[in-house]
């Protein structure tokens, strides 16, 4: 089956379980950073394994369902976990998702992700809006056929991370006092993390943070002329910057005491595109 049919058919099945709810913001939650979806309110939870040409998550900490709902008058479509490159799949597969919601009228994506901190000024648990990216995993989810229905041959990808968004959000949050870092974020494929040098190789060509997924959602949602904001919670300090072992238990603990802040600053964007859509 092609994957433009795939999507059809993905988008015609969550949209029969969402009854009259019209989500206009998708929301992919990262490691950790999954519970802001059960603070939405009217939810419907649709586990991936029911959606046809869905992927089931393998990656521990990620639950591996859609929750639709509310919050802050918003109708919002959460991801609770994603699918990443180095389970296997293409990136055209794992960013199925992203196409699945501009399909269902979804215009902004909020895209969030537990990330190591490669700024020496980010300390652990800190929160750094994406200003770019650099896409070092080595592959590209663009890349085969062209869907035409979504996007262009040759996307630009200049301005994939919506300034103004990223402004309002700033102003918004330092007017709370909640400490919001921006920065490049670089994707390594993983699984493995970084080695020292990776790390002191990310730092000179300007990367931030490091981590294993967003840029191909990113990639794709920036094809399909979405907008896009992108959030990363610094679990840790990438490799080499401190004496410490690399764990993913340890990613998730952190993003998991990052929580109250994490869900101010989503709740604080969600007002800012509502804001902006009246
Ligand atoms: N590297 C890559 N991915 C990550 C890291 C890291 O240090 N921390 C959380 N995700």
């Amino acid at each position: 089956m092609s994957l433009s049919t795939r999507i059809e058919e993905s988008a015609a099945y969550i949209q029969s379980k969402l009854g009259g709810l019209l989500p206009t913001v998708g929301l992919i939650l990262g490691s950790g950073l999954g519970a802001y979806a059960d603070d939405l309110e009217d939810t419907v939870q649709i586990p991936y394994a029911e959606v046809p040409g869905f992927l089931v998550t393998t990656a521990p900490g990620h639950r591996g369902q859609l929750v639709a709902g509310r919050r802050a008058g918003v109708g919002v479509l959460a991801m609770q976990g994603r699918s990443h490159f180095y389970e296997g799949y293409g990136q055209g597969e794992i960013t199925l998702p992203v196409r699945v919601m501009k399909k269902l009228g979804i215009d902004t994506i909020i895209i969030t992700n537990a990330a190591g901190g490669v700024n020496e000024v980010f300390t652990e648990g800190a929160l750094m809006l994406i200003s770019d990216h650099i896409n070092f995993s080595g592959s590209n989810p663009l890349i085969g056929p062209n869907l035409e229905d979504f996007g262009t041959r040759f996307p630009a990808m200049t301005k994939v991370y919506d300034a103004t968004l990223r402004r309002r959000v700033l102003d918004m949050t330092r007017d709370e006092g909640i400490q919001l870092h921006e920065g490049v974020y670089m994707m390594f494929s993983g699984p493995g993390y970084e080695t020292p040098a990776e790390i002191r190789f990310a730092r000179t060509i300007g990367a931030d943070a490091v981590g294993m997924s967003t840029v191909p959602e990113v990639i794709v949602a920036a094809h399909a002329e979405m907008r896009v904001l992108g959030i990363s919670c610094i679990t840790n300090m990438a490799a080499g910057m401190r004496d410490e072992h690399l764990s993913h238990s340890e990613v998730e603990d952190v993003a998991k005491r990052t929580h109250l802040t994490f869900v101010r600053v989503l709740d604080l964007a969600l007002a800012a595109i509502k804001e902006e859509s009246r």
